[in-house]
């Protein structure tokens, strides 16, 4: 490896050749365009999610160790950590891309609501981070998915922005009394290919496609899943190949501008959701 950290991949890509990577959330969406892109460059991969048949499907295909865990639950976000040092021998990064975005307008959004999308997009990001800490490597570094709704609600998806802000908050909190590691915020826009929007109920989307427009929610473009991951691997490579940096923050957003009610319709936006999982 040169001392940029160029090398594997050819076209410029960063190496990640020998590197230890979590992946939380790798089993749809941008978790798994991440890990095929860092399995691409070198990286040994533990995969962690709830599907495992999508996560053994994937480590088939990129060689990785996966581990079912719903990150609702303590002991599973402990465990996914013990089984990268078990299973790679410590970590060198992870990335914790679970999420979800759950519409829930909040006159009819009840305790459940609330914790449901809490307790997946922060509190398990902070007990997988907390276990990772005695796990990584010095300087090690911890990768969080945010989003650019934060400090900028939207319609039926103030419970997401608000888990987001405090994820933020608890990221700047990390670096603060884990000055030891790297702690990165990676601010999301608008992104296909990924599920995040399985669980929408089509006619409330349709309903709320008019105030997204006026609050300029929705981007006349979106980045592609898997240019994404393909920028966020070699993002992580280079800040590992680089340990006297913290990059704290990223922001990564389509090109263009804001979509006007002239262009799109309700119609067209409910028919590109994803297909309706039955609720995440
Ligand atoms: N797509 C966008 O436009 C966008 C924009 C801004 C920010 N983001 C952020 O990017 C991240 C990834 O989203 P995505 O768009 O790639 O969505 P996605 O395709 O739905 O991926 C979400 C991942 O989270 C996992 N997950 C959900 N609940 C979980 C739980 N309780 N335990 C363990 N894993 C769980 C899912 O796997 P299982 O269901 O198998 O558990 C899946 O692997 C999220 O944090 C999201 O907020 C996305």
């Amino acid at each position: 490896m040169d001392p940029a950290g160029r090398g594997s991949g050819g076209h410029g890509e960063q190496t990640l050749a020998g590197r230890r990577l979590l992946v939380v959330g790798a089993s749809s969406g941008i978790g798994e365009a991440f890990s095929r892109a860092a399995a691409r460059r070198g990286a040994r991969l533990l995969l962690g999610a709830r599907r495992a048949d999508r996560l053994e499907a994937l480590a088939g295909e990129l060689g990785a160790l996966t581990r079912v865990a719903d990150v609702r639950r303590e002991a599973d976000c402990g465990a996914l950590v013990e089984a990268a040092r078990t299973g790679l021998g410590g970590l060198d990064a992870l990335l914790y891309a679970t999420g979800i975005t759950p519409l829930l307008p909040l006159a009819r959004t009840g305790a459940a609501g609330w914790q449901e999308v809490i307790e997946t997009n922060t509190v398990g990001a902070c007990l997988v981070a907390r276990a990772a800490l005695d796990v990584l490597e010095p300087g090690g570094l911890v990768a969080f998915l945010s989003s650019d709704s934060v400090g900028r609600p939207r319609h039926g998806l103030v419970p997401y922005s608000a888990s987001k802000a405090a994820l933020d908050e608890a990221i700047l909190g990390f670096r603060r009394e884990h000055p030891g590691h790297r702690f990165m915020r990676i601010t999301v826009g608008p992104t296909i290919g990924t599920e995040i929007a399985s669980s929408y109920d089509s006619e409330l989307a349709a309903e709320l496609f008019g105030a997204w427009l006026a609050e300029g929610f929705m981007t006349e473009r979106m980045m592609d899943v898997a240019e994404l991951g393909e920028l966020l691997a070699d993002v992580v490579a280079t800040v590992l190949a680089h340990p006297g940096i913290s990059v704290s923050d990223l922001t990564v957003q389509p090109p263009g501008g804001r979509l006007s009610a002239a262009n799109r319709s309700a119609d067209d936006f409910v028919q590109g959701l994803p297909p309706n999982r039955g609720g995440s």
